[in-house]
């Protein structure tokens, strides 16, 4: 049973659904018409393999992210989590450093997000903050893959948001000192400084 949607980015459709009665969300990958139809159909089916097995990964260590309820060849069927994603809420100082011990702990298991912004991290009614979208995630003890995870941030956040956010991090991270290091090389070499990763 799907129902409202719930937003429409440029890859997936989400959509609100029940899977035996729990509330759900359903992340419909999208046909695009510009790819060859088989190539389309083994993105569209890797890309959603890959993004239920990270967050099978992180759900089992504990870090905290939606449950896989189902996976379908295109769609993802995940536990619906109550409240708003911190771009769109107003959250308090408490929720960015959240977001930092949230992301040391996602990379002390070697996963790097690829997208780790406000808009990808979800407050809930008890205050409890939640990772969501994996669509870039990767497996790997990468320091400049976690490096840009806090780049991004850094880029996407106000200064004291940043600072609790870091500070956090810095406490959690079990290889802080090294990807922070790396974290100032590259901002040094200018590298990355690309529209994708300004404009997310
Ligand atoms: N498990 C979930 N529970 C509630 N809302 C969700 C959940 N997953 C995604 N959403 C909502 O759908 C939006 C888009 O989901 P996301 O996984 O970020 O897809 P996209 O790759 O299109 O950005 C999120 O910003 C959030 O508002
Ligand atoms: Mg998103």
């Amino acid at each position: 049973m799907v129902t409202g949607k719930i937003s429409e980015g440029a890859e997936a459709v989400i959509y609100e659904t029940e899977v035996l009665d729990i509330p759900a969300v359903v992340k419909d990958r999208i046909k695009k018409e510009y790819r060859i139809a088989k190539l389309d159909d083994e993105i569209r089916r890797a890309r959603t393999k890959k993004e239920a097995r990270i967050l099978a990964l992180a759900s089992s260590k504990g870090v905290n992210v939606p449950r896989v309820l189902l996976v379908e060849e295109h769609r993802l069927y995940l536990t619906k989590l109550d409240g708003g994603t911190l771009n769109v809420l107003k959250p308090s100082k408490k929720a960015f450093g959240d977001a930092g011990r949230m992301l040391a702990k996602l990379h002390n298991i070697n996963v790097s997000h690829g997208d780790y912004t406000p808009a990808n991290l979800l407050l809930d009614k008890s205050g409890r903050l939640w990772i969501i979208d994996f669509g870039l995630a990767e497996i790997t003890n990468s320091v400049e893959e976690k490096a840009l995870d806090i780049l991004l941030m850094k880029r996407s956040v106000g200064k004291a948001e940043y600072r609790d956010f870091a500070e956090a991090y810095a406490k959690g991270s079990d290889r802080s000192e090294g990807i922070l290091e790396r974290l100032g090389e590259i901002e040094r070499r200018g590298r990355y400084q690309t529209r994708t990763l300004l404009t997310g």
